[in-house]
């Protein structure tokens, strides 16, 4: 008699609306149409190496789809292949991809679905030649995956940081200030430009276009000329000035990418103010954007992601990633996915879509 599959879902990296749609898509069509077996990663990486898993049920995966975060926990910084553990004051990194595929096998899955962004699913990758079956689906606010036109999260991520900014106005009208807004997206400016677009941002600053201070000063002027006292400038966490660098907030020592970026807004705040002599305020979104429900279009995406997933298990795509291109789902081999983000081209056509209606991107 043909035995079950057996399967695993692991989420890692930073949480995003649409994981749990994901792990319910991935859960219940394994379970209704396939009879599989679930089991569900605990904490990321840090389940494989440690052995933490239990058992998913068709009831521990109902009622979901709208759960912001993920039910399974996460990590950005367990990585198998060079896991950090404490000593004493120090830091030691240690191999233990060898102990993670051993504990895969005495699992006994036949498919392990990994949910991440390039980090996470560029060990995945890795665990896939050495040994872990393989099937993943993209998932990141900041919708820099390669091989992939979007990412499940960025939606609902631009949908707050757009609300965000649209509230920024109230003040910045009432008191003609120029008010910053500051947005995650780590070294992409897709966040940015979409919700600086939806939020009618005069000022868009990408980690892709370095600025220059004065031609942000002179657009806040040219503003004024025209009688609009306040402007909006919404920048990217990622964006640096010409010839300068990023602002950086942290370093986490035990990552295998270490910069935490944030705080260019208040940068940004002082130096208007002194070129300008504007009254200048800053406020940073940060991880409000990876908070609450996902938007209908992410529970939309990360339904049909898992669903396909399933199928590729079915049909043993192992080491592929399920990606979007034009309006169809693709299968995309993870050595491609691993070869680095995908930022905004400067020819993108949204930024010249926000030039001819006078939004300046500081360059
Ligand atoms: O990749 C998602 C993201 O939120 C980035 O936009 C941001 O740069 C980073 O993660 C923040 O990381 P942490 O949660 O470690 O502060």
């Amino acid at each position: 008699m043909k035995k079950n599959k057996r399967i695993a879902i692991l989420t890692g990296g930073g949480d995003c609306p649409g994981i749990n749609a994901v792990i319910r898509a991935v859960a219940k069509k394994a379970i209704l149409e396939y009879g599989m077996e679930i089991i569900g990663i605990e904490d990321g990486y840090h389940g494989l190496v440690n052995n933490k898993h239990r058992k998913l049920h068709y009831n521990d995966v109902s009622g979901i789809l709208t759960l912001g975060g993920t039910i399974l926990g996460t990590s950005k910084i367990a990585n198998p292949y060079r896991y950090a553990v404490e000593n004493g004051k120090n830091l030691e990194f240690y191999d233990m991809s060898k102990q993670s595929v051993r504990n895969a096998k005495r699992l006994g899955i036949d498919c392990l679905v990994v949910i991440g962004g390039d980090g996470t699913l560029g060990i995945a990758s890795r665990l896939n030649k050495d040994g872990i079956p393989a099937v993943c689906v993209p998932k990141t606010i900041d919708n820099d995956l390669r091989g992939t036109d979007v990412t499940f999260g960025f939606d609902s991520a631009v949908a707050v940081a757009t609300e965000g900014i649209d509230r920024i106005h109230t003040t910045a009208q009432s008191h003609n200030r120029v008010m910053i807004v500051e947005v995650m997206g780590h070294r992409a400016g897709w966040i940015a430009l979409h919700s600086g677009i939806a939020g009618g941002g005069d000022i868009i600053l990408l980690p892709e276009i370095p600025y220059k201070i004065e031609s942000i000063v002179g657009k806040i002027r040219e503003r004024i000329r025209r009688g609009k006292k306040f402007s909006i400038i919404v920048v990217a966490e990622g964006a640096k000035p010409k010839g300068g660098d990023v602002v950086i907030q942290r370093i986490v020592r035990e990552s295998a990418d270490p910069v935490r970026l944030g705080g260019i807004g208040f940068v940004l705040c002082g130096q208007i103010e002194k070129a300008a002599g504007i009254e200048t305020r800053a406020v940073v979104m940060g991880h409000l954007l990876r908070g609450g429900s996902p938007t209908a279009f992410d529970r939309v995406l990360a339904t049909s992601l898992g669903t396909k997933a399933v199928e590729m298990i079915e049909n043993k795509r192992f080491g592929y990633m399920v990606g979007v291109r034009g309006n169809k789902l693709v299968e995309v081999p993870l050595s491609d996915v691993a070869k680095g983000s995908r930022t905004v081209p400067v020819n993108h056509p949204l930024i010249a879509c926000a030039r001819s209606v006078g939004t300046c991107f500081g360059d």
